[in-house]
């Protein structure tokens, strides 16, 4: 997708990102699924591929997965020896880089993540410079397979995305600089789904109203956008009737509670003062229970609205 559209409107967390790479800083990107964290990370690293010289990038999800596919790139680099993998002796005259994958992926495949993290920690250690390790997803990391993953820090530098800071892994998200992931703007969305009509030319009866309608289901996120543009595609016209049927579930996220939490706690306050105004005891009483009331779940309120 981002083939015909690119990456619009994320220049600023780029360029931090950017920087925050340059400085050496573990950097984790946050943000809902599908808002844009991998792209970001791959524009940024195509902008500072010039100046850090290592950059290793694993796509695998899983733990053992990406520790795996950080063993074979460090092979493919001379970064790491078939002794130092600890591999059959027929192996060892060769350079890592000349070994074909094929013939070892099954004994690699075999290893634990503790041999894993063993064989290759020295290997970055002895590296001339700091390899970055860009990983594309933390998200579903367990706390034992973090303990690996913080031995790699000591010797790499970590960036990487998550659409979630579980807490069983806190102690990885605190050694990270969080850079988190917004929706994009409306204006920016509507930008996204005018390239993508044009480019897959769309016949739609009204044009305003089906643009709108999907800058506000997709809630700025990207791939929602698309999902619901993919879906539309399938038409021949999108007539007025189809664009009201369009729900998309990420359109939650512009629903603000905010005026409402607002209004509410204006008509508790005032219950105490009418109930003062006019001798109305009871009013008073509850006006000032409530407010208590309110300030405490306040809290918890815009805390579950993700605030
Ligand atoms: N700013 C943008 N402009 C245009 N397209 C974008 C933009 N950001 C992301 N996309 C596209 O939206 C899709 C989803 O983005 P991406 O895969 O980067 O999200 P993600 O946050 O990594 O999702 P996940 O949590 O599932 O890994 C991709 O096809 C990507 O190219
Ligand atoms: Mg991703």
């Amino acid at each position: 997708m981002d083939k015909i559209i690119g990456l619009m409107g994320r220049d600023e967390v780029v360029a931090d990102l950017v920087a925050e790479i340059r400085k050496g800083k573990h950097v984790i990107l946050t943000g809902t699924v599908g808002i844009g964290k991998s792209a970001v990370l791959r524009e940024a690293l195509e902008q500072v591929n010039a100046r850090v010289g290592l950059i290793i990038r694993l796509h695998d999800h899983q733990a053992k997965g990406q520790f795996v596919e950080m063993a074979r790139q460090m092979l493919e680099l001379d970064l790491l020896t078939a002794k130092e993998l600890e591999l059959p002796a027929s192996f060892h005259g060769t350079p890592g880089s000349e070994i074909d994958w094929a013939e070892i992926k099954n004994k690699v495949n075999r290893m634990s993540m503790r041999d894993l993290t063993q064989s290759v920690i020295p290997a970055l250690a002895k590296a001339e410079t700091k390899p970055v390790i860009a990983v594309d997803d933390l998200t579903s990391l367990t706390p034992t397979q973090m303990a690996f993953w913080l031995a790699i820090f000591e010797h790499a530098q970590v960036v990487g995305c998550a659409s979630e800071k579980k807490a069983r892994v806190k102690k990885l998200w605190w050694k990270m600089k969080e850079i988190s992931i917004r929706p994009l703007s409306k204006s920016v969305a509507r930008d996204v789904i005018k390239q993508y009509i044009t480019t897959k030319g769309m016949l739609i009866e009204s044009p305003d109203q089906y643009i709108s309608h999907v800058v506000k289901q997709s809630g700025g996120v990207p791939q929602a956008i698309y999902d619901m543009l993919d879906e539309s595609g399938k038409e021949r016209l999108i007539d007025k009737r189809k664009v009201r049927e369009m729900r998309h579930e990420a359109g939650i996220q512009y629903l603000d509670f905010t005026p409402m939490v607002m209004i509410l706690g204006a008509l508790i306050v005032s219950m105490r003062y009418i109930g003062m105004g006019t001798g109305d005891k009871t009013l008073y009483i509850m006006g000032g229970m409530g407010a208590a009331l309110f300030l405490t779940f306040r809290f918890f309120i815009f805390k579950g609205v993700g605030r």
